[in-house]
Order: structure tokens, then C-alpha cells, then sequence
């Protein structure tokens, strides 16, 4: 073979390369391309090349140089293909401009939680900090220690679920008070979220866990008079300007005891189904500190007193959003939680 041959040859090969190249339709096809030029096993440049020993060794160099250069350029067109079959924008027919977008889903703080931060930020201004306890409490901590006598129907097994023998879920976040007055010594302020459970039916108004928020302040000199100021000003801040009622209720914690109301925030006191036609509803439930709590925690009675609350946050919730059922708030379905959501 002559030197002008072999040149032919080869660039008869780029001349073809280009034309195999620009008809690839895709990555299959741009393959098949790749393999018969430059194929190692078969390809047509790698064919021509055996053929350089069959040239005068002093035209090598140039017909090695020609082989090169379509080799470079084979090289390139099909990396051009490549890219081009990768990112080929659709033609102007495949964009339906009346599909309406998609949508973004975002994510949305639950109610419940809302409820609480909001909560923690009016308590937080007066002075309150947050204190957690375990879910899985002695029963000391959660019945004998709040002055529960040991025959009182919440230690049933009916209402309680207990783990072990002494270990309960909690049932109320109040053992936490418990285990901040052991840890703190007076004045104390805390606030204390938290899941509780009982072995209670999922029904439009229970379920089995539900968060509560335990609220307790204890110093020396401290009387009804700061829980009704103090539960009074959160009702405000909380529901904005509201009527709110204290009634006297029972809990062994605490002597005496309250419930507070607020005003029916559906029917605003004129009545509705939402309040049983009350006008009011209650929003939790509070009282002063019992001596024997305060000693079973290592608190002197004698010098200190103090006022506890608790209250449920699901509740609240379905109250401000007027949430007719609390399995909703359970469901976690992202299409109600946004709505209330901010
Ligand atoms: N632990 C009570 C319950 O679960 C709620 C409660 C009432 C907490 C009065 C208190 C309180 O701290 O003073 O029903």
C-alpha cells in the first residue's frame, strides 16, 4: 500500500464516521457507531492500522499522523452525539402549557405542636423553663408520691397500662413536678410537654396517647391568688381578650382545686353543640400543691407553697381550629394539617 492510499483510506473513514455518527438515534445506536470505527476487535480505523507495517518505514510517521488526527476527530463527534442525545430538548409540540403544575408539598407543623410552642412562649415570658420527664414512670412517681391512695380507681389496670411490676406508662405529666422539686430547690417555675397514655378507647374525644402540659410554680409566700392571675393571663394571651371561670374540682395532688373555663370560643357564650350549650369550656384542670406532695418531693411545707396545672394540648387545639374530632389530629393527613398550619 502507498502512503496516498492509506491517507485516502483513512480519511474515507472519518467521512463515514460522521455520517454513522449523526445518524445514531440513541445511546444503543451511538454504541454500534462507536464499535465499528473504532472498536478495538473490529473497528475500521484499528483495521487500517494493521495495515502500517505494510508501508515504507520512512512514511509511517505521516500515515501514523493521519490516523491520529480522524482518530481525534471520531473521538470528538461521537462525544459531541453523546451529549447531544442526553440533553435533547423536547420540541415545542411535547409541552402541554395548559397542564397545570406540580405541586410542591410542603411540610406543616401538627396542630398539637403549634398548641405547645405557643403555650412554652406565654410561660417563657414569666419566667418558666421547660423540664421533661420519662415516659415510662415508677409508680411511685406517678400515683403514690401526687397523694393518690393506693385503692384509687386510676391504678387499676383498667385505666393504666402498666410494663412491670411498679412501671407504668405515665398516665399525666405531673410526676414531673415531683422530679423537678427533687432536683430544684425552690422558687421554681416550670412547664413540662409530654406524651401521656391510658387505656382509654379511640373515640372523637380519647386516644390512647395524648400530649399534656404540666405547669408548676413553688416559692415561699405563693397563694391562689398567683394561679388565678397567672392561668388568667394565659387564657388572655392565648385566646386572645376572654371571659374565663374558676370551679372547684377535685385532684389528690392538689388542695383545693380548680377548673378553669374559657368562654365557648365557637358560639362566644351564647351556646352551641361545640359547648353543649354551657357557653364555656373547660381548658384545664389546677390547683395548689398538696403539703404531702411538696414533703414526698423534699420541700418544707411549712415554708413553701406553690400551684400546679395540667392541660391538654389536643384539646386546646381542636377548640382554637374547631376540630370536631381528635382522631383527625392522628391521621397526619398533610392535606387538613396545612390548612391549619403556618
Ligand atoms: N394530672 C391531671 C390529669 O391528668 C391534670 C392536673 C390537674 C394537673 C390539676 C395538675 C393539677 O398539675 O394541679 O387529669
Amino acid at each position: 500500500m502507498t502512503l496516498s492510499e492509506f491517507q485516502r483510506l483513512a480519511s474515507g473513514i472519518a467521512d463515514e464516521g460522521e455520517k454513522l455518527v449523526a445518524a445514531a438515534q440513541d445511546a444503543a445506536g451511538l454504541e454500534e457507531a462507536r464499535t465499528a470505527l473504532v472498536g478495538r476487535k473490529a473497528g475500521r480505523l484499528p483495521e487500517l492500522m494493521k495495515q502500517l507495517p505494510s508501508l515504507p518505514p520512512e512514511e509511517r510517521k505521516e500515515a501514523g499522523a493521519a490516523i491520529n488526527s480522524v482518530k481525534q476527530k471520531l473521538e470528538e463527534l461521537l462525544d459531541a452525539r453523546r451529549a447531544a442525545l442526553t440533553t435533547t430538548a423536547p420540541d415545542d409540540r411535547s409541552i402541554d402549557l395548559t397542564m397545570p403544575a406540580r405541586r410542591r408539598w410542603k411540610g406543616a407543623r401538627h396542630p398539637v405542636t403549634l398548641v405547645i410552642d405557643e403555650i412554652q412562649d406565654i410561660f417563657r415570658e414569666l419566667g418558666f423553663t421547660i423540664a421533661l420527664g420519662p415516659e415510662a414512670e415508677t409508680e411511685w412517681y406517678n400515683f403514690t408520691a401526687l397523694n393518690f391512695p393506693p385503692d384509687h380507681p386510676a391504678l387499676d389496670m383498667h385505666d393504666t397500662l402498666y410494663l412491670d411490676e411498679g412501671v407504668v406508662l405515665r398516665t399525666h405529666t405531673s410526676p414531673v413536678q415531683i422530679r423537678t422539686m427533687q432536683k430544684n430547690k425552690p422558687p421554681i417555675r416550670v412547664l413540662s410537654p409530654g406524651n401521656c397514655y391510658r387505656r382509654d378507647f379511640f373515640d372523637a374525644s380519647h386516644a390512647p396517647m395524648f400530649a399534656q402540659i404540666e405547669g408548676l410554680a413553688i416559692d415561699e409566700g405563693v397563694s391562689f391568688v398567683d394561679l388565678k392571675g397567672t392561668l388568667t393571663h394565659f387564657a388572655n394571651k392565648f385566646f386572645g381578650k376572654t371571659k374565663t371561670r374558676f370551679r372547684p374540682s377535685f385532684f389528690p395532688f392538689t388542695e383545693p382545686s380548680a377548673e378553669m373555663d374559657v368562654e365557648c370560643q365557637l358560639c362566644h357564650g351564647s351556646g352551641c353543640p361545640g359547648c353543649k350549650n354551657t357557653g364555656w369550656m373547660e381548658i384545664l384542670g389546677s390547683g395548689m400543691v398538696h403539703p404531702r406532695v411538696l414533703t414526698a418531693a423534699g420541700i418544707d411545707a411549712e415554708r413553701y407553697s406553690g400551684w400546679a396545672f395540667g392541660m391538654g394540648p389536643a384539646r386546646i387545639a381542636m377548640l382554637r381550629y374547631d376540630i370536631p374530632d381528635i382522631r383527625i389530629l392522628y391521621d397526619s393527613d398533610v392535606r387538613f394539617l396545612e390548612q391549619i398550619a403556618r
